[in-house]
């Protein structure tokens, strides 16, 4: 045979999400003690507002992973009557605390809470979520901008299999502001060829196998079959699902139907153990990165 075996068959990249985190986490650490050796501290706050059980799982792992590197952390959590009136009088008060360089206020909120006016309150200088109409705008059009912490995760995690993305079809399921626009949006800058689909979409299985990188970002269980991917593509799965098993428990699993999809693409992300890693990692980039914007203003 004239073909070398590496052509003929090659085990799928399985992109460890807790391994790049924890290597992100090494380099954000170095860079604040770096800044407390000059008496500088970068600091998040995170607001919780009601008592959602999965929120109160991502706000606890926010907080102890931004102890854990170095800089401070304010939770401030909120009963679920709150107003919202109390809520962005909060808001305010953080956007005005020097020892506060970003603010993280926890999705969903109560349905008496109008989450757009909160989420627009927020210095855009200090939306490390990058959710605020200033930030979606400045990465729509190429400007320096605090961009959602997901999307810069599926992106980092893409370029761990093939750092130059350029020229690649990327298709992008789901047209979220959280997650489908701005990693669009990203993966754009990175020279992609880029198509969205969504649920009014028509024949979303043929333009998907079509992608060379697909992102799957609708919620929706094990939405990605086979027959939606492409030999040889990669395939970041950002869904995280809480789905019944057939004993009674529950497990997490992602958009993507790992194990009938793994074997054809050259790269795949897991879950759990994928995205979900890099959301928070890249939250402390962006507080890190707030505070750097903070200093280069006041200098
Ligand atoms: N709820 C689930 N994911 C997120 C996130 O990335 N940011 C915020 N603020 N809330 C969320």
């Amino acid at each position: 045979c004239a073909l070398p075996i590496w052509e003929l068959t090659m085990p799928p990249m399985i992109l460890d999400g807790n391994a790049a985190a924890s290597h992100l986490r090494d380099a954000l650490r170095q860079k604040i003690a770096a800044l407390a050796a000059q008496g500088k501290q970068p600091g998040l706050a995170v607001v919780l507002v009601g008592e959602n059980p999965a929120s109160k799982v991502y706000v606890a792992n926010k907080a102890r992973q931004t102890k854990e590197i170095g800089m401070l952390s304010v939770e401030h959590r909120l009963p679920a009557e709150t107003s919202e009136a109390d809520l962005l009088a909060l808001v305010e008060q953080l956007n005005h605390d020097p020892a506060i360089h970003g603010i993280l206020v926890q999705l969903p909120l109560p349905e008496h809470i109008n989450a757009e006016k909160v989420l627009e309150s927020i210095s855009p200088d200090k939306d490390v979520d990058g959710f605020h109409a200033v930030n979606a705008g400045k990465l729509a059009i190429g400007m320096n901008a605090l961009v959602p912490c997901t999307p810069l995760g599926s992106v980092y995690l893409a370029k761990m299999y093939r750092k130059d993305l350029s020229g690649l079809h990327a298709v992008v399921i789901g047209r979220s502001n959280i997650v489908g626009k701005p990693v669009a949006q990203l993966l754009l800058q990175e020279n992609c060829t880029v198509t969205i689909v969504h649920s009014r979409t028509k024949n979303i299985a043929d333009i998907c196998r079509q992608a060379d990188l697909l992102v799957a970002a609708i919620g929706k269980p094990l939405f990605v079959g086979a027959d939606m991917v492409k030999d040889g593509a990669i395939v970041i799965d950002v869904g995280i699902n809480r789905v019944s098993k057939p004993d009674g428990g529950s497990k997490i699993v992602g958009d993507v139907d790992f194990d009938a999809v793994k074997e054809k693409t050259a790269a795949i992300t897991p879950v759990p153990g994928g995205v979900g890693p890099m959301t928070i990692a890249f939250l402390l980039a962006n507080t890190l990165r707030a505070f750097e914007l903070s200093e280069a203003r006041t200098q």
